[in-house]
């Protein structure tokens, strides 16, 4: 039997929107037409496929998704999506032939890291992708906040989309800057038009506006994309203007409104950094008990250790440079296990310096997981030293109190619309 793995030719999209159906069954089949016609950032180089006897029989996607790193610097990512293989040709090797193909595509692009969403964690693992947490909230509005609690100049109204587009890109930007947020997609614009999209979750419903005078001449200063459930409503996405907290008292207000709307029983859930400030607020304004969820879905690889490193390095040396830590030295040589990859990173004062060279002071030894957790601000240099110590790693204070400037916490989120 011979296998071909290329990409299709662009009469062939339909063809591979059918062998999407015949891999997932019919209920995403709108979803895949517009991943295929209606998302601006698909290119047919894409899309690999592996074609047997003629016959085009498993698919792999990698969407081009940029992401922020701490809202500052923007890693190019690799999102992994649409891996199926019809029903009669599986266990025969085609997505693992296909996945490591798109790995190779992904080093040829210059992405720094990969991200997927599964069910089916150990089989990616096998190929270099490691869980990450990704945190959901959910709370049942008990009592309803005083219209009084509004604050003064603010109010909620539904989105115009066309007309308030500008302004909902800038709030965007703001707050995933302001929160030095990670993983959020760094979206071209003409992405919030797409309705690929659109169809996943990235649909304005309310914008918060601050009054500038009179009610017609409102600033936007925050949105939510929220859909009505049985209970009450899901979110996926929000996002404020840092510069104007008063907006997450305004939009929850009208949440919590509109999910006790028409007899619901007031039930808000949905996706959020961790810590974010809207469902601790929308808990504390309604008497609510905030229950929190994380799911391990989401799966990151590493592409390239080194260039992932090189874009962390300034915000690294601004750190240091924000907490007058130019004194401070050290070196860490991460030795991944998964892709086997190796980089160091240097600091004297002040200054941080990437390599491959393999001498540092500080070698650890990390799986692609431990990686991320330190990378992405997950947790501490304290409780990352404490997760590796049982491989016998000893990190003194000096060195925690570094890495901590170097990969300072902070949290991350992917909104719903970015799939893939
Ligand atoms: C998952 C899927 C893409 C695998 O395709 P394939 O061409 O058979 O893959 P390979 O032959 O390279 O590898 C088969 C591996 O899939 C894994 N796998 C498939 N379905 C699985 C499931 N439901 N749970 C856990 N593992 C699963 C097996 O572990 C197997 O690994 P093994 O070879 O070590 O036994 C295919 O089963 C499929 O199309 N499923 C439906 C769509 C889907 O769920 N896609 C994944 C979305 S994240």
């Amino acid at each position: 039997m011979s296998v071909v793995v290329r990409n299709p030719k662009p009469e062939e999209l339909a063809t591979v929107w059918e062998v999407l159906c015949g891999a997932f069954g019919e209920e995403p089949r709108e979803r895949f037409r517009r991943q295929i016609w209606e998302d601006s950032t698909f290119a047919v180089e894409q899309i690999r496929i592996a074609e047997v006897e003629g016959k085009i029989v498993s698919h792999v996607w990698v969407a081009e998704r940029p992401v922020f790193y701490r809202g500052q610097a923007i890693l190019p990512m690799g999102g992994i999506g649409g891996v199926g293989t019809l029903p009669e040709y599986r266990g025969q090797g085609f997505a693992t032939l296909l996945l490591e193909d798109a790995i190779a595509y992904m080093e040829r692009k210059g992405h720094a890291i990969s991200m997927l969403f599964t069910g089916i964690n150990p089989f990616y693992a096998k190929l270099g992708w490691a869980d990450f947490p990704e945190w959901r909230f959910r709370l049942k509005v008990q009592n309803l906040p005083d219209e009084n609690e509004i604050p003064e100049g603010y109010f909620v109204r539904p989105c115009e989309l066309e007309k308030d587009l500008p302004e909902i890109r800038q709030v965007y930007s703001k707050h995933i800057r302001g929160l030095q947020l990670s993983l959020c997609h760094a979206r071209p614009d003409n992405f919030w038009l797409d309705g690929h999209p659109q169809y996943l979750g990235l649909k304005p419903s309310h914008v918060i506006v601050k009054e500038r005078g009179t009610r017609d001449t409102g600033q936007v200063v925050g949105y939510v994309c929220a859909f009505g459930t049985e209970q009450g409503i899901r979110l996926s996405e929000f996002a404020y203007d840092p510069e104007q907290p008063k907006a997450v008292v305004a939009l929850a207000i009208a949440l919590a409104k509109e999910a006790k709307a028409d007899d619901k029983e007031g039930v808000i859930e949905g996706i959020t950094p961790f810590m974010h400030p809207l469902p601790q607020v929308l808990a504390s304004l309604t008497d609510a008990t905030l229950w929190h969820q994380v799911s391990e879905h989401m799966m990151l690889r590493v592409i390239n250790l080194r260039q992932s490193l090189e874009i962390a390095a300034p915000l690294m040396e601004k750190n240091l440079a924000n907490a007058k830590a130019e004194n401070m030295s050290g070196s860490f040589c991460f030795s991944l296990s998964k892709p086997e990859q190796v980089a160091t990173i240097e600091v004297r004062n002040g200054k941080v310096k990437i390599s491959d060279k393999d001498s540092a002071s500080m070698k650890v030894a990390v799986t692609p997981r431990e990686f991320f957790l330190l990378f992405f601000g997950t947790v501490s240099a304290q409780q990352w030293s404490h997760l590796l110590a049982h491989k016998g790693l000893v990190l003194d204070e000096q060195q925690i109190a570094l890495l901590n400037l170097l990969f300072p916490t902070h949290s991350s989120a992917y909104w719903g619309g970015d799939h893939f």
